[in-house]
């Protein structure tokens, strides 16, 4: 079983940041209610809480805040006005919102900045440079990095949900200003880590969820990199494998993968089961006809359109989980917006939590069931705030913001081969 190359990475306590003034980094990007344009879920800006207070409250020093929120282009593209209020609130202290990344407006708000003082920039998509992925040492250059880092002591990151992108406020600033992960950061990659360590067996991925093409890549890594011992499958891959499989799934479930042109990634499923990959497909599912009935289908006599996997599935895939020293879950097993169809999903989450197993949940279907401070107390459970970055680190991939943390620990803090 292989173990991942995770690169070393700066901690706070690596800089040791007090009464300074802190560039700190965060992935605040969330889903938003086209009608309202308001936050429909707060868990990303709860999530950095402990890195602003431990910087603020405990060291004493000025926090500017710097994020992103949605693409050029889509709805949810917006500043980030409402997150500064929501901020404010989950901290229990003030966090002033400026209407400005990097003008004169922003760079005046930062050099006037006192001790204990938060500022969240606006959102760093505003500016075109930010959209740019390239290499650490060409991020550098950008006038983002220029104006921004000479007014800071220490750049921190803690967005590990933007982790896998090169862009400069994630690469950038590393290379020119001493720097460290923040809290999250550090929890996420101890947390990932874990499942990677060679302890950690066995292993068992459970992966389902409507993006089949990312995770079928996640699948072709985690075979290649070894890395779990067990992968079970749940809602549109499961069906992809099974087709693979040369298995009966329904005419009604072909010709759903059909339209969604899924069918043209069974020869790479087949490859992936050739390999020998330990995959696991469901026994049974729950369907629904036409009429609306719902009924348990055995595998090869499936007729209704398949909403979740079947009791018998629950129970194969719980009993596997029970063996398990790590669990990472990602993606629903069925469609959990009907609530009739979500047991197979809410099922094997409890099944994993019943476990002696250290459990990784990644994805907003999953991490909502269970509530974050519950997760938080139990301590054998991590819920991701990642989606693309975990995505690639369970498929093995380096992550830009990793690398570049250890960059620039290696040129301004440990000076030594580490
Ligand atoms: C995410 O939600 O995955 C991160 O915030 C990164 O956003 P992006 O996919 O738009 O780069």
């Amino acid at each position: 079983m292989t173990v991942l190359r995770i690169p070393k990475i700066p901690l706070l306590e690596d800089i040791d940041p007090r009464n300074a003034k802190v560039l700190l980094r965060i992935d605040i990007n969330s889903p938003i209610d086209h009608k309202t344009g308001r936050i429909i879920d707060n868990i990303r800006l709860r999530a950095h809480v402990d890195t602003i207070r431990e910087l603020v409250v405990e060291r004493n020093c000025s926090v500017v805040l710097i994020a992103h929120q949605g693409r050029p282009g889509d709805k949810d593209f917006t500043d980030l006005s409402q997150h500064a209020e929501i901020l404010s609130k989950y901290l229990g202290l003030d966090v002033e919102f400026v209407e400005d990344v990097m003008g004169p407006t922003a760079r005046e708000k930062i050099r006037g900045l006192k001790p204990g003082e938060i500022l969240l920039l606006d959102n760093v998509r505003f500016v075109s440079e930010e959209l740019i992925e390239a290499l650490p040492e060409k991020q550098a250059e950008t006038y983002l990095v220029r104006r921004l880092a000479p007014l800071f002591n220490y750049y921190v990151n803690d967005a590990f949900g933007t982790a896998h992108r090169s862009q400069p406020s994630i690469v950038g600033f590393p290379l020119r200003l001493p720097s460290a992960a923040g809290r999250l950061m550090e929890l996420e990659v101890k947390a990932l880590s874990k499942a990677f360590s060679e302890a950690a067996q066995p292993r068992i991925f459970v992966l389902g969820g409507g993006k089949v093409y990312d995770t079928l890549r996640i699948i072709e890594n985690i075979v290649k990199n070894k890395v779990a011992d067990r992968i079970l499958t749940t809602g549109l891959v499961a069906q992809l494998f099974l087709v693979a499989k040369a298995v009966n799934i329904g005419e009604v479930n072909k010709e759903f993968l059909e339209e969604k042109g899924l069918l043209s990634l069974v020869p790479r499923a087949r490859r992936i089961l050739l390999l020998g990959a330990p995959i696991e497909t469901p026994i049974d599912f729950k369907t629904v006809d036409r009429e609306g009935n719902v009924r348990n289908e055995t595998v090869g006599n499936v007729n209704g359109l398949i909403m979740d996997i079947g009791d018998n599935t629950i129970t194969m895939y719980s009993d596997l989980i029970r063996e398990a020293n790590v669990v990472v879950m990602r993606g629903p097993a069925g469609v959990m917006e009907d609530p009739r169809f979500r047991t197979g999903t809410e099922k094997l989450v409890k099944a994993a939590l019943l476990s002696n197993a250290f459990t990784i949940l990644g994805g907003g279907h999953l991490t909502a069931i269970i509530p974050w401070d519950e997760a938080k107390r139990k301590g054998n459970i991590h819920l991701s705030t990642g989606g693309g970055a975990l995505l690639l680190f369970l498929a093995g991939e380096p992550l830009p913001a990793l690398e570049a943390l250890h960059i620039s620990a290696r040129k301004f803090l440990w000076k030594t081969t580490n």
